[in-house]
C-alpha cells in the first residue's frame, strides 16, 4: 500500500498515511490529537485548511464541507484521504483535562448481550487487552457484511463504563428500524461469545475533571452511556468534588433503564443528583404502577430542567442523545443563562444525518 506524509501545522508533526486511510485516522494513531467528534463526515468538528498537497475528500457531507470550502482548500480530516504528501493545518488545542490515548485495534468477545429498556441493549465486550480512554469516549465497531449484500461498515457506540474497567466495556445500543448497525447486527445477529472488531478510542467529549462546577448532564435515550462513564468515573475515585445532576429522558418508564443503579450512586453521594423524567407518562399512572411518582420528573426533559432551575450561570452543561434532544436541551441551558463555552454536547448522528443534519453551531464544543 502506498503510504504519503501527512505535515500537521503549526506543530510540524510528521505522520505517515496509507493511501485507503483517512488523514484523522493516521493521526489518531500516530498519537497526534487532532480536533474530531462524529468521524462521519457529519459534524464538521474535523475541518481543516489543507496548505499544500492533493487529497480525495471522501464522503464528507456538503453541508460540513461547502462547496465553496472545498475551493478554499478545507477538508474534513475524518473522511479526506491523501493523494501524495500533504500539510494541513489545524487548532491543536487538547483539553488539559483530557489524556491523549492512541487509537488502536481491538478484538473483544461479547460476555453479555441484554435488554435493557424499549428497544436498547446493553452491551458488555471483554477485550483482548487493556485500553486506556477518558470517560465519554467511544468505540468505533466493523459491523460484518450481511446476507442481504451490505458491505462491512463501522458504528460509533460510546464507552458506559468508567475507565478504571479497562478491559471489560459496556455500550448501550438504541434499536434504529433499517440502521445497519443495530437492526441489522445488534439486535438481530449479534450474541453472547461472538468476536466483535473495534477501534477506539475516539471523541472529545468528556468529563472535566479539573473543572468542580455543577455539571448539568442530560442524556436523551442511550445518551446516558457516556453520561454513565463520567458519573461513575466521577464518583468512584472520589476525586471528583464537584456536584452532578443527571437528567435522563425517556417517554416512560419503560424506555429508561439503570434506573437502581443511578438511585443507588444518589443515596450514595451527596454531590450526585438522579432526575429521570417521563414526557409521555404521567404522575397518576406511576402511582397506579404501584411505584412513588415523586421520584420522576415529568414533561420533556427540558420542562423538567426548566422548572427545577431559575438560573444555570456558573454551571457547566454535557448533552448527549439524538441531535433534535440536544438541540433543544442547549436552548434551554442557554435561557438559563449557560455559556455556550460552557455547554459539550454530544450528538448521536447516524446515517440520515448526513443529509444535513450534522452541522450546528460554530460556539459550541463537541
Ligand atoms: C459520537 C457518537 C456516539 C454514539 N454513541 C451511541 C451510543 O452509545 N448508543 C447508541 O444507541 N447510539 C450511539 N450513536 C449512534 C450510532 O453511532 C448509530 O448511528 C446508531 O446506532 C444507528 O446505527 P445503524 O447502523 O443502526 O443505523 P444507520 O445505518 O446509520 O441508519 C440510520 C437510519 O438512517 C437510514 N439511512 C441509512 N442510510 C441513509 C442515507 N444514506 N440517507 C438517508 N437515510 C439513511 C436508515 O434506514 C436508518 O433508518 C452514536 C453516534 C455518534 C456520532
Ligand atoms: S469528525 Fe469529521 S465531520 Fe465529524
Amino acid at each position: 500500500m502506498t503510504t504519503h506524509t501527512i505535515t500537521v501545522e503549526p506543530v510540524g508533526r510528521e505522520v505517515e498515511c496509507e493511501e485507503d486511510q483517512t488523514i484523522l485516522d493516521a493521526c489518531l494513531r500516530a498519537g497526534v490529537w487532532l480536533p474530531h467528534s462524529c468521524t462521519h463526515g457529519t459534524c464538521a468538528t474535523c475541518k481543516v485548511d489543507k496548505l499544500d498537497g492533493e487529497v480525495d475528500l471522501g464522503e464528507a457531507s456538503s453541508f460540513a464541507l461547502m462547496d465553496f470550502e472545498r475551493d478554499e482548500g478545507k477538508l474534513l480530516t475524518c473522511c479526506a484521504k491523501p493523494r501524495g504528501d500533504v500539510t494541513i493545518e489545524a487548532d491543536l488545542d487538547v483539553d488539559e483535562d483530557m489524556e491523549v490515548y492512541p487509537v488502536d485495534d481491538y478484538i473483544g468477545t461479547v460476555t453479555l448481550i441484554e435488554d435493557i429498556a424499549t428497544e436498547t441493549k446493553r452491551v458488555v465486550v471483554e477485550l483482548d487487552r487493556e485500553i486506556g480512554f477518558n470517560a465519554g469516549q467511544y468505540m468505533k465497531f466493523v459491523v460484518p457484511a450481511d446476507d442481504a449484500g451490505g458491505e462491512e461498515v463501522d458504528r460509533t457506540w460510546s464507552i458506559a463504563s468508567p475507565p478504571g474497567e479497562s478491559t471489560a466495556l459496556e455500550f448501550h445500543v438504541r434499536n434504529v428500524k433499517g440502521g445497519r448497525g443495530t437492526d441489522g447486527w445488534v439486535f438481530s445477529r449479534l450474541a453472547e461469545g461472538d468476536q466483535v472488531r473495534m477501534s477506539g478510542p475516539y471523541g472529545r467529549f468528556v468529563l472535566k475533571t479539573g473543572d468542580d462546577r455543577h455539571a448539568i448532564m442530560v442524556g436523551g435515550g442511550t445518551g446516558v452511556a457516556p453520561l454513565k462513564s463520567m458519573i461513575k468515573h466521577a464518583l468512584g475515585d472520589g476525586e471528583y468534588e464537584g456536584e452532578i445532576t443527571l437528567y435522563a429522558g425517556g417517554r416512560g418508564r419503560e424506555w429508561l433503564y439503570d434506573v437502581a443503579e443511578f438511585r443507588e450512586l444518589e443515596a450514595e453521594h451527596d454531590n450526585f443528583t438522579f432526575r429521570p423524567c417521563l414526557s409521555e407518562e404521567t404522575a397518576e399512572q406511576v402511582s397506579a404502577a404501584g411505584e412513588d411518582a415523586q421520584g420522576y420528573g415529568f414533561g420533556m426533559v427540558t420542562d423538567v430542567i426548566a422548572a427545577d432551575h431559575e438560573r444555570l450561570s456558573g454551571c457547566t452543561g454535557y448533552l448527549c442523545g439524538p441531535p433534535a434532544m440536544v438541540d433543544a436541551a442547549l436552548k434551554t441551558l442557554m435561557s438559563l443563562r449557560l455559556f455556550p463555552r460552557d455547554i459539550y454536547r454530544e450528538d448521536f448522528f447516524n446515517e440520515a444525518d448526513k443529509d444535513g443534519g450534522g452541522v450546528k453551531s460554530p460556539l459550541i464544543k463537541r
